[in-house]
C-alpha cells in the first residue's frame, strides 16, 4: 500500500453523472438490454432471473444510486485544539516519558493563541468553503499520483477469491466468460444508477467511487501520474475489455454497438480466439507497469509518440477492465490461498504471470487453469468496499447463471491484438523490471490465515464490536512479539461525506497498551484482563466513531501541513518532531474489508519493517492476510499469523473465564 493506503479522487458531480443524459436514452438502453436478454432463452431466463435482483442482493431501481448524493454533508474540519489533544493521546503509548514531554511542548507551541496552528486552521477553513471536499484533490495527488514507488505491492491490493472448479482450458474459458458476464451485469446497475446506496450505521454513503472502478486507468507520468475514467452512457463509452494471455494483449468487444452484452457463447468464442492466437509467450511489455513510476512515466511518454503504441495504450486505458487468462504456474506455496495471493499481488514473478498484467488498469481479474481466481486493483480511484461489491456480485452471478455455451446468435467482431513498437531503452526497462519484480517476489512474505475457531458471532455474543475486537487482538499480538505497542493504521471510511475516502484509526491507544501489559504480566487476574480488554475496545470504538465522523486527526494534520506548504511557509515543527514521524511510521497497517464470499484482500506493508494485515470477518471464521518483508530481520508474517491466532484464542479464554462482573 502506499504510505497513505486509501485516498480520495473527486470529480465534479456534473462530470460523473451527465446532466445531458436523457431519460429516453436510459429507457432505450434498458429496453434493448432486456430485449437482448430475451433472445437468449436459457441465458436470458437465468440472466434476468439470476441477476442481482432475484438473488436478493440488488433490486434494480433506476436512478436510486445517487438519490442521497447531493444531500451528503461536506467533510468537516475538526477544531484545532481537539485534534492536538487527541494527537497527544495517540502518541503517548509510543513514546518514552522524556520524548512525550518534548512533544507536549511542541504541540502547545503549535496550538497557542494566534500561533501557526490557528493561522493554518483558518486557511484550511477558507479552502473548505470553496471546495466540495477540502481534502480530495490533495489526497489524490500526495497519496497516489505523486507516489513514485511501483504500484505493485506498494499500492495495489490483491483479492484472493475462493478456488473454482477448473480442470481444463475449456473450464477456464467458461468461468472467465461467466465472470465477464457478471461484471457487465454489475456495470449495467452502475450505468443505470440502480445500485442501492451503500450504508454505514444506517446512513447513506457517497457512491461516487463506483464510477471510477470500471473503464478507468492510471496513466504514468515522469513526475506525477494521472487518473482517467470513461463514464458510461456517453456515445463513445467503451464496449471492450482487454484480455491478456501469455503476455499478449487483445482488445475484445464484450457488447454490441448498442451496448448490449454478448452472450456466454459469444464471450467464450472471443476468449477461445485469443487463446488460439497466442500460443507462444510475447515480450512481457506489461512488466513496464511494474516499474518505478518515474521510469515508466518517461518510457511511456516516449513510446506514446508512436501511433501504434498510442493506439494500444488508448485501448487499454479505455477498456472496461482487464481479464488475465493466466498460465499454469508451479505452486511453491503449501497453502493454495497464499499462492493465489502472490498471483493477485504481483502475478507470481516474471517466470509466472507478472508480464500477463497491466498494473495501471484499475481492475484486473485473473483466472488460472488451476482454479485460482482473483483480482488486482489500482487503488487511486476507489477503496476496497466498492471493489468487493463488484466481486461479490460477479461471483454470485457466475455461480448461478446457466451453463449455456451453445446458442450462438450474433457474430461479434474478432478480438484484435494490441501491438507495441518497443525501442531498445524500453526493452532494457523490461529486463530491469523483470529483475525487480523477482526480487520483490523474493522479499515479500505472505501468510493467509483462515482462523476457524470463531467468527464475528463471538464478539457479538459478548456485546463487543468485532472490528475493535480484532484490532485489539492485533495489538496484543504485536506486543507479545516485540514487548511494546507500535503505530497502527486502520482505514476508516469517510464516505458519509461527499467524495469522502478514508481517514486513519490509530489503533494503538493508552487503553490497548494497558491491556497488552496486563496480559503479559504474570498474576493478572482474568477478571482484570477482561475489564482492560473491554476498556481497550471502548477506546477503539470511540476513535472509530471520531474517524468516520470526520474528527480523525491524520487527515486534519495532513491538511495543516499541506496548506503551510501551499502558502510557501516552512513546514511547522510539529511535523518535524520525532513523535509525528514515529506515529506515522505505521509498523502495522490494517484494513477490514468484509465480503459476502469467503475471500480475503491482501496488501503489502507500508514500511520496510512493518506488517500489512487485511481481514474479512465472517460469521463463523475470520480470514486474514498478513504480509511482511523478508529483508527486515524483525518481521515474519508466519510468526505474526500464528501468534495472532493464539491471541484470539487467549482473549476468548479470558472473556469466558471472567465473571460477568468484569463487564464494564
Ligand atoms: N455488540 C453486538 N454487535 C455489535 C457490537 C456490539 N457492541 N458492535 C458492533 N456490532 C455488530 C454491528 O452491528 C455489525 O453487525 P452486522 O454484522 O450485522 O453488520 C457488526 O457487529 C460489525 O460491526 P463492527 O465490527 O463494529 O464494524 P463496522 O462494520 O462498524 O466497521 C470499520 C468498522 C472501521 C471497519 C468501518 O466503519 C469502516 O470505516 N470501514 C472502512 C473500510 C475501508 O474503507 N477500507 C479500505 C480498504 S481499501
Amino acid at each position: 500500500m502506499s504510505m497513505y493506503f486509501c485516498f480520495v479522487f473527486v470529480q465534479p458531480w456534473a462530470v460523473t453523472i451527465s446532466p445531458q443524459r436523457s431519460q429516453e436514452a436510459k429507457k432505450f438502453y434498458h429496453i434493448k438490454y432486456l430485449a437482448r436478454m430475451m433472445q437468449m432463452p436459457k441465458v436470458v431466463k437465468m440472466g434476468l432471473s439470476k441477476t442481482a435482483a432475484s438473488l436478493g442482493r440488488v433490486k434494480p431501481q433506476h436512478g436510486r444510486m445517487f438519490l442521497h448524493q447531493k444531500s451528503l454533508a461536506r467533510l468537516p474540519i475538526p477544531p484545532l485544539q481537539q485534534t492536538l489533544y487527541r494527537y497527544l493521546l495517540s502518541v503517548e503509548p509510543l513514546l518514552s516519558k522524556e520524548d512525550f514531554e518534548t512533544t507536549k511542548k511542541v504541540v502547545e507551541d503549535f496550538g497557542k493563541p494566534n500561533g501557526v496552528g490557528q493561522r493554518l486552521q483558518m486557511a484550511l477553513v477558507k479552502r473548505a468553503k470553496k471546495l466540495d471536499n477540502w481534502l480530495s484533490q490533495w489526497w489524490l495527488s500526495v497519496a497516489y499520483l505523486e507516489f513514485r514507488s511501483p504500484v505493485v505491492v506498494n499500492v495495489s491490493p490483491g483479492i484472493v477469491c475462493p478456488r473454482e472448479n477448473i480442470n481444463s482450458e475449456s473450464d477456464q474459458l467458461k468461468f472467465a466468460s461467466k465472470f465477464i458476464s457478471g461484471v457487465l451485469d454489475f456495470k449495467h446497475l452502475i450505468d443505470t444508477n440502480s445500485l442501492p446506496v451503500d450504508q454505514m450505521g444506517g446512513q447513506p454513503l457517497c457512491m461516487d467511487q463506483y464510477y471510477k472502478v470500471l473503464a478507468a486507468c492510471r496513466i504514468p507520468g515522469p513526475r506525477k501520474d494521472d487518473l482517467v475514467f470513461y463514464p458510461p452512457n456517453k456515445p463513445d463509452a467503451p464496449k471492450h475489455i482487454i484480455v491478456a494471455h501469455k503476455n499478449h494483449f487483445y482488445t475484445v468487444d464484450v457488447m454490441d454497438k448498442e451496448g448490449v452484452p454478448l452472450t456466454l457463447s459469444q464471450l467464450y468464442s472471443q476468449l477461445k480466439f485469443v487463446l488460439e492466437a497466442s500460443t507462444q509467450p510475447e515480450i512481457p511489455v506489461g512488466l513496464l507497469t511494474t516499474a518505478h513510476r518515474n521510469t515508466w512515466g518517461k518510457v511511456y511518454k516516449r513510446l506514446n509518440k508512436d501511433p501504434t503504441n498510442a493506439k494500444s495504450f488508448d485501448n487499454i486505458k479505455r477498456a472496461i477492465f482487464l481479464l488475465c487468462l493466466d498460465s499454469s504456474s508451479s505452486q511453491t506455496e503449501q497453502n493454495f490461498s497464499a499462492h493465489v495471493a502472490r498471483q493477485a499481488l504481483y502475478g507470481g514473478g516474471s517466470g509466472s504471470n507478472s508480464g500477463n498484467r497491466w498494473y495501471d488498469k484499475t481492475i484486473q481479474f485473473f483466472v488460472s487453469p488451476n482454479g485460482g481466481t482473483g483480482l488486482t486493483y489500482e487503488h487511486s480511484g476507489a477503496e476496497g468496499p466498492p471493489i468487493i461489491s463488484l466481486v461479490d456480485h460477479t461471483l454470485a452471478y457466475a455461480h448461478s447463471i446457466a451453463d449455456d455455451f451453445n446458442a450462438m446468435t450474433v457474430d461479434a467482431p474478432a478480438p484484435k491484438k494490441l501491438n507495441f513498437n518497443l525501442d531498445l531503452d524500453a526493452l532494457d526497462t523490461i529486463e530491469e523490471a523483470k529483475q525487480e519484480i523477482d526480487s520483490l517476489a523474493g522479499d515479500l512474505q505472505l501468510t493467509i490465515l483462515p482462523f476457524k475457531h470463531y467468527g464475528k458471532d463471538f464478539p457479538k455474543s459478548q456485546k463487543l464490536s468485532p472490528d475493535a475486537f480484532i484490532q485489539i487482538a492485533i495489538q496484543l499480538t504485536y506486543y507479545k512479539i516485540y514487548g511494546r505497542s507500535a503505530a497502527t493504521y486502520e482505514s476508516a471510511s469517510l464516505r458519509k461525506y461527499q467524495y469522502g475516502r478514508t481517514d486513519t484509526i490509530r489503533s494503538a491507544s493508552i487503553a490497548s497498551n494497558a491491556f497488552c501489559k496486563a496480559m503479559e504480566e504474570s498474576g493478572t487476574k482474568p477478571s482484570e484482563k477482561a475489564m482492560l480488554f473491554r476498556k481497550a475496545i471502548l477506546s477503539h470504538k470511540e476513535y472509530t466513531n471520531l474517524a468516520i465522523n470526520g474528527d480523525g486527526i491524520d487527515r486534519h494534520l495532513l491538511g495543516l501541513k499541506l496548506i503551510a506548504i501551499e502558502q510557501g511557509e516552512n513546514v511547522p515543527d510539529l511535523f518535524m518532531d520525532t513523535a509525528y514521524t514515529q506515529s506515522s511510521h505505521f509498523n502495522v497497517s490494517t484494513s477490514q474489508v468484509p465480503a459476502k464470499h469467503d475471500l480475503v484482500m491482501c496488501f503489502g506493508p507500508v514500511v520496510p519493517d512493518g506488517y500489512g494485515i487485511c481481514y474479512n470477518p465472517r460469521q463463523n471464521h475470520l480470514n486474514f492476510a498478513v504480509s511482511a518483508f523478508n529483508t527486515s530481520p524483525e518481521t515474519d508474517s508466519d510468526v505474526f499469523a500464528k501468534r495472532l491466532s493464539e491471541s484470539l484464542l487467549e482473549i476468548r479464554d479470558v472473556l469466558e473465564s471472567a465473571p460477568p462482573t468484569a463487564k464494564l
